[in-house]
């Protein structure tokens, strides 16, 4: 039906009669003229009719919002006066002369051309309205780039797509698992994944070597802008590569997409342990974007009279730090309190401030409600190992470890982006050396996943010292945000099972749940690892969205429902009892 996409007319010579197909975005009837903006995926064109073309204004006048049509024309420059800077096509316009209405549409009950405020329920429930948007075509299109270019760069470096399942056993990934009853085996549930790593660890064990794969994981957690309960992995596993290979090859494929399509040069991503990680940024995804870092102050306050600072200052469980924000002097009260509750999310009990107005003059040039408390000393100490300047304001957190660096790590990010301290650019880096296990509470947890391999390769090591113990994980993050975590792999039986045993693990859980992997490990299992990043989350980053919702075409709402098809739903008695399923929560009324 069309000759032409909207958007490749700038590449057409004028005079050309062209065809479009597409929607009408907006009609205008101006001065006798009618201008018609048609939209298709490539983008909008503007058609003008003039009224000595009856036949064709006639029908040009009955034309709404969202009509479906074809239009013929010829493609014309417009007088310089009329040029649109806003539009791609601005520099054009098509001189109408004949027109084919395919459907009408019910006034939309969104606007496509994006002057509304529209909640994000709405947006959903007319998605496919939404997607008309052309902010959500070019997201969508692009994510479709991103797919092509990484795929293109795997399939060059011999990796193969290989499909595993769906409807399967739990896989540890920390969330809860979505269950599917089964029929046929009445009582008895499939888990649908939370990633594919099982199945891509047997796969080594097959001898596939070089495996990938776009697939869809599930997890049922808390969601947030950067989670969804369904959400796509690209999926990686090599084998008879260490963790310096993979991730130089991994790094090397970013690096390639972001040129490929953004034309950025990330340059060699740095390499961060986990530790230094916390200490300086007070998180496990430091976003290098924002300069400010935590300073341990500890050793300076353990004798002042403080109890708030010599408390946790003598605790070895205990942290002292502050964080200096450039030019934060100017914050009032108000701002302060606010910023003090921000960090009483994290458990931060309160907010001791100090605001430099002289560093020369040490007691004397500093505001602070804690002043009285330290000495010129201890002041001048601190002034020099944040290195504050006179107008900064320096912000500190004493409690436990944890509180304190979850504090001061989230409101690093909160000041930063309140005060326009965020770089504008592109912050790659590799955080490493992750412990194997934390403790919570007497309960051992694996930071990763429990396949993954320790740096200590002997079992009775492993178990000797299990949390002075690192792991040979990575993750790549980038402004920020974890898009890709991965590690080498246990291939020895031995260390899967001491791994299983110091996670509490019994050998008849670990039978029941994984024995089909210790099994498999018995059968020459090559060395082998890998990572898996999240699709969603890049794109968000590449596209410059505030949420992966913003990228992926039907997702969930933060309550994991879907308006558009009122997924989850209640289902009929006769299907529950057919799966020997009895619902203590409300019934279909039928
Ligand atoms: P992990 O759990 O770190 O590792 O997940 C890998 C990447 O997937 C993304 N991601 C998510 N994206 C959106 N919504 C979610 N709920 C969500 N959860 C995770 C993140 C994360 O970095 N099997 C291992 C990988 C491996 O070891 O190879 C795994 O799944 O960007
Ligand atoms: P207080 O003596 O409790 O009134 O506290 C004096 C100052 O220390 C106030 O500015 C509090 O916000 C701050 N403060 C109290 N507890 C903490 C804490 N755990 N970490 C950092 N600052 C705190």
């Amino acid at each position: 039906m069309r000759s032409h996409y909207c958007g490749d007319l700038l590449q057409v010579p004028t005079g050309e009669t062209v065809t479009l197909a597409g929607w009408v975005h907006r009609r205008r009837d101006l001065g006798g003229l009618i201008f018609l903006q048609i939209r298709d995926k490539s983008g909008i064109v503007q058609v003008v009719v003039e009224p000595d073309q009856a036949k064709l204004f006639a029908e040009a006048e009955t034309l709404r919002s969202e009509f479906v049509i074809t239009i013929t024309g010829t493609l014309r420059a417009r007088p310089d006066d009329m040029i649109n800077k806003e539009m791609a096509t601005g520099t054009i316009e098509v001189l109408g002369s004949s027109l084919d209405i395919l459907n009408k549409s019910a006034p939309p009950a969104i606007l496509i051309d994006g002057h509304q405020d529209i909640s994000e329920e709405l947006r959903l429930k007319y998605r496919y309205l939404d997607l008309r948007r052309p902010e959500m075509q070019q997201r969508l299109l692009f994510r479709n780039q991103v797919a092509k270019v990484l795929r293109n760069f795997l399939e060059a470096e011999s990796f193969a797509d290989i499909e595993t399942p769906i409807l399967t056993k739990a896989t540890p990934e920390g969330a809860r698992d979505y269950l599917v009853p089964s029929r046929t085996n009445k009582g008895s549930f499939f888990a649908l994944p939370q990633s594919p790593q099982l199945f891509k660890q047997l796969l080594m064990m097959s001898g596939f070597d070089r495996y990938y794969q776009i697939v869809r994981c599930f997890r049922d957690e808390d969601l947030r802008a950067d989670r969804q309960p369904e959400f796509t992995q690209l999926d990686i596993e090599t084998s008879f590569m260490d963790e310096e290979s993979i991730m130089s090859m991994m790094e090397t494929m970013i690096q390639h997409l972001f040129k490929t399509l953004l034309d950025v040069e990330l340059g060699e991503f740095p390499r961060m342990p986990y530790a230094e990680a916390m200490q300086r940024y007070g998180s496990d995804k430091p976003d290098l974007r924002v300069a400010i870092e935590l300073v341990d102050v500890a050793d300076l306050v353990k004798g002042v009279d403080f109890k708030v600072f010599a408390g946790p200052a003598n605790d070895a469980e205990g942290r002292v730090a502050a964080i200096c924000v450039p030019g934060g002097a100017e914050l009032s009260r108000k701002q302060i309190d606010q910023y003090a509750e921000y960090a009483g999310r994290y458990g931060a009990k309160g907010l001791a401030w100090i605001k430099i107005k002289d560093v020369t003059k040490g007691l004397e040039g500093v505001q602070s409600p804690i002043a009285k408390f330290l000495n010129g000393e201890i002041i001048t100490q601190i002034i020099e190992r944040t290195a504050a300047t006179d107008g900064d304001i320096l912000l500190f957190g004493a409690d436990s470890r944890k509180v304190v660096t979850d504090a001061l790590g989230a409101l690093r990010l909160k000041v930063a982006e309140d005060r326009g301290l965020v770089e504008d650019c592109w912050k790659p880096l590799w955080v490493v050396d992750f412990p194997m296990f934390e403790q919570e509470g007497g309960q051992m947890h694996a930071l990763h996943h429990p396949f993954t391999a320790p740096k200590e390769d002997s079992a009775e090591q492993l178990k000797s010292s299990p949390t002075e113990t690192l792991s040979r994980a990575y993750d790549m993050v980038l402004n920020g945000c974890e898009v890709g975590g991965g590690s080498v792999r246990i291939h020895n039986q031995d260390i899967q099972s001491a791994v299983f045993d110091i996670l509490g693990i019994e050998k008849k859980e670990a039978e029941e749940k994984f024995g089909f992997l210790l099994e498999a490990l018995k059968y020459g299992c090559p060395p082998h690892g890998g990572i898996a990043f999240g699709m969603d989350r890049l794109v968000m980053l590449m596209v410059g969205a505030d949420s992966i919702r913003d990228v992926i075409a039907f997702p969930k709402t933060t309550t994991a429902s879907c308006p558009l098809t009122s997924a989850p739903s209640l289902v009929s008695e006769e299907q529950l009892e057919e799966l020997a399923i009895k619902s203590t929560a409300k019934k279909l009324d039928v």
